[in-house]
């Protein structure tokens, strides 16, 4: 038998031509395998309902597919170089133990499909579990609101004292903005979560596949219809999964870049439990917030994939094995995307806020928002309020932050938070991730 699957008998297959096509591609394949052999399944049991396979026959094929999952899960069947990719592993599985059946399961179908539907369903268990990584540090942020009750917190503009804040408007802050990237990452996955098996080589088959079969028992809401469109969405669609996970990463790099001030000495404001920080290995002295920096880094990954897949798009339509190469920096960055923000829930939880360093950094010059636009009350113009505040700075010492929290009243303001909103929309964020099915 030939080595490789569409190899002409008696034809040479150069060696470094071949080590160079195939990169990395077996070992990134790894993450698509179980995904393939489920589509392959449902592919089988497809053509055995439009009478291109027998009953029995697609019996067998889903047998040894199943064979074949559990061997891979359980390290018995190791995906390697010994394949071209894992395309070729599961037919060379089944046509080795099922013979001239084994050989059948590729009718009507091409790589290209194969390699479409398993990365789709993997965008779209990477989207809902970014989508459940959301909701969990959405959640711990509304906590830590809840608990950390009025504790005043100076409010930074430019890095310098602006107004008196509270440590709950800055969890809250983070609360709301991690529901909206779930909203990201839920409207994402349903917007790319369309089924392109049966589409093959991009120009569809002569046999009248049962699309809508294949499509519902691999949970999509949709088929994607235009085979062309199939091949030209390669790419496009991961991007706009990455692009979910980058906004996620930008709030972490924003929560991490917050702690790294907030742990330093000079502000001490926050401190962080030991397993969140590493020592020195010089200095016996130091704790150092190496996690923080390190979720501070993640965003980079995520984006530089961003930017590889964008240049490798200018491509005409239809497939085009410069495709393969978006495998690489998809994997790279969804797997360390997500495992940035699967520590984002314990770290919020962690976060302890030092209320006495908040207060001691909380100092009278804070009050002279609100002491201007209390003047405007009587009367005033603000600008005329804003000015005599600036020059005479009256009686801001004896202002207390309680106080000024407590009159903050515009809404979604530290004197008004409305906590109860954002965790209704964290609610019915979840229940349109279950309507989703994700
Ligand atoms: N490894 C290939 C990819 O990721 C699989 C599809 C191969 N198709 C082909 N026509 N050579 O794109």
């Amino acid at each position: 038998m030939p080595d490789f699957l569409w190899q002409k008998p008696g034809t040479h297959v150069d060696e470094r031509i071949m080590r160079f096509m195939a990169g990395a591609d077996v070992e990134l394949d790894r993450h698509l395998f179980l995904y393939d052999i489920r589509a392959s399944r449902v592919h089988s049991a497809g053509l055995a309902r439009i009478g291109v396979l027998s009953e029995a026959e697609a019996n067998a094929i889903c047998a040894e597919l199943d064979r074949l999952a559990l061997g891979f899960q359980d390290g018995t069947f190791v995906l390697d170089q010994r394949y071209e990719d894992g395309h070729s592993a599961i037919e060379a599985w089944l046509t080795e133990r099922l013979g001239e059946v084994g050989k059948k399961v590729h009718t009507g179908r091409s790589r290209n499909d194969q390699v479409l539907v398993a990365s789709r369903l993997l965008l779209r268990d990477s989207l809902a579990t970014l989508v459940d990584l959301c909701e969990q540090t959405a959640a711990a942020c509304l906590e830590q609101a809840h608990a950390c009750g009025d504790t005043p917190m100076p409010g930074y503009t430019h890095l310098q004292r602006a107004v008196v804040s509270s440590v709950a408007t800055w969890f809250a802050a983070f609360a709301e903005s991690f529901v909206d990237n779930g909203e990201l990452a839920l409207s994402s996955a349903r917007w790319i979560d369309a089924n392109p098996l049966g589409t093959a080589a991009g120009f569809g088959v002569n046999l009248p596949l049962d699309r809508a079969y294949a499509t519902s028992e691999l949970g999509f809401s949709r088929i994607q219809l235009n085979p062309i469109y199939a091949q030209n969405s390669r790419g496009k669609f991961e991007l706009q999964a990455l692009t979910a996970v980058a906004q996620a990463l930008l709030d972490v790099r924003r929560y991490a870049w917050d702690l790294s001030l907030f742990t330093t000495a000079e502000f001490g404001f926050v401190s962080l439990p030991d397993a969140f920080t590493t020592g020195s290995s010089i200095m016996p002295n130091k704790r150092n917030p190496d996690l923080v920096e390190l979720l501070r880094a993640s965003y980079p990954t995520v984006q530089g994939a961003m930017t590889e897949l964008q240049s490798l798009l200018s491509l005409p339509s239809g497939y085009h094995r410069d495709l393969q190469n978006t495998k690489g920096p998809l994997i790279r960055a969804l797997v360390h995307g997500l495992d940035a923000m699967a520590l984002m829930p314990d770290l919020v939880r962690g976060t302890q806020f030092v209320a006495e360093r908040l207060e001691a950094a909380t100092e009278p010059s804070m009050h002279a928002t609100d002491r201007a636009i209390e003047m405007t009350a009587s009367g005033v113009p603000f600008r005329e309020a804003y000015r005599r505040v600036r020059e005479e700075y009256d009686d801001l010492a004896a202002r207390s932050a309680a106080d000024s929290i407590a009159a903050r009243v515009s809404p979604g303001a530290p004197g008004d938070l409305q906590l109860a909103i954002l965790q209704g929309r964290l609610e019915q964020l979840r229940q349109a991730q279950k309507e989703a099915g994700l």
